[in-house]
């Protein structure tokens, strides 16, 4: 399917110029501080320094882009807790997998934005839930205008690196993702390499499509579970249409020891920008050969010094202060 016709081929990759120091992307914004993916979460890691903001986008039934990390939202809002909601309450398959509760698919921005955020983590993050029923469900466009707002306002380009979640469930039900990502960078002049937008997808389908109708860069998601598009054909495969790959942390540093893959998707001219690093210590990854303790630190530093361009961290502020500390092993300078 093409959303435009006539865009001209993508550019190759940008790793052949001088590299510069790995990029910090606010997982889900300063979610390890604020409710997940609300303006709050976004701004306050526009404050702590963070390159990228990260909205995950899904859609509402009449057609707006929002940013929620599944489409299912009960975990984040207090949807469970309205009663003139209750009968939206339903069960469906969504990427094969059968899922019980309210869904943005079903309600309008306006009912969405009835609903207030909740912390997702409460037992892991109980400060956070101070914030419960403070914030809105913020639509694709109001991030893009905090970016815009906040960057002006501190003289620092603020880049925001959107992903498109469940993107074959919407396209299905009509209510496609990628031209209305598209037409709202478009919009705004960011549908092109030099913005301060990437975007990305678990979905090579989504991936390739944008490919095909922007030259915006793109990151190919690939988690643990399913590797299967690392293979030595897969990246190849992912250099004909990204920039880069975003890897689960596991798949570069199992066990605690780099893998090839860092290596092996540089060979492509692919960027590597891991995911998710957290501070709290049962997110951290395992066996990391530290001659000192085991600390959001250390593990930060770990990634920079298997040679990652970027992470995404829920605790911006922890990599920020690392990357500044110019620990940088040569493969990472
Ligand atoms: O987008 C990078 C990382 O966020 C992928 O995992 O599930 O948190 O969106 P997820
Ligand atoms: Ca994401």
């Amino acid at each position: 399917m093409h959303l435009i016709s006539g865009t001209p081929p993508r550019p190759r990759h940008r790793l052949t110029q001088p590299r510069r120091d790995p990029v910090v992307i606010a997982h889900r914004g300063a979610s390890g501080y604020r409710p997940e993916h609300t303006l709050a979460a976004y701004r306050l890691a526009i404050r702590l320094g963070t390159d990228y903001i990260e909205p995950d986008l899904v859609v509402t039934a009449d057609g707006v882009l929002v940013a929620r990390h599944e489409n299912e939202i009960s975990q984040t809002t207090d949807v469970a807790r309205r009663p003139e909601l209750a009968a939206r309450r339903t069960t469906k398959v969504v990427d094969d997998r059968e899922v019980t509760g309210w869904f943005t698919e079903d309600l309008t921005l306006a009912e969405l934005r009835s609903l207030r955020a909740v912390e997702r983590l409460p037992a892991d993050r109980p400060g956070n839930t101070r914030y419960d029923g403070f914030f809105q469900v913020p639509t694709f466009a109001e991030v893009l205008d905090l970016a815009e707002r906040e960057g002006r306002r501190r003289g620092a380009v603020v880049g925001v690196y959107p992903e498109t979640k469940h993107p074959a469930h919407f396209t299905a039900l009509g209510l496609a993702p990628e031209p209305r990502l598209l037409a709202e960078l478009r919009r705004r002049h960011l549908d092109r390499p030099g913005t301060p937008v990437v975007v990305q997808s678990f979905d090579p389908t989504s991936l390739r499509l944008l490919a095909e109708e922007s030259h915006v860069p793109l990151v190919q998601l690939v988690g643990a579970a399913d590797p299967r598009l690392l293979s030595p054909a897969g990246l190849a495969d992912i250099a004909s249409y990204a920039d880069g790959i975003g890897p689960e942390k596991s798949l570069v540093l199992p066990g605690g020891q780099p893998s090839d893959l860092v290596g092996r998707a540089h060979a492509h001219d692919l960027l590597v920008h891991v995911w998710t690093l957290r501070a709290e210590e049962r997110f951290r990854t395992p066996g990391l050969g530290l001659e000192g303790p085991s600390t959001p630190e250390a593990e930060v530093q770990a990634y920079l010094d298997a040679g990652v361009d970027g992470v995404f961290t829920d605790h911006p502020d922890v990599a920020v202060r690392v990357r500044g500390a110019g620990l940088l092993s040569p493969a990472g300078a």
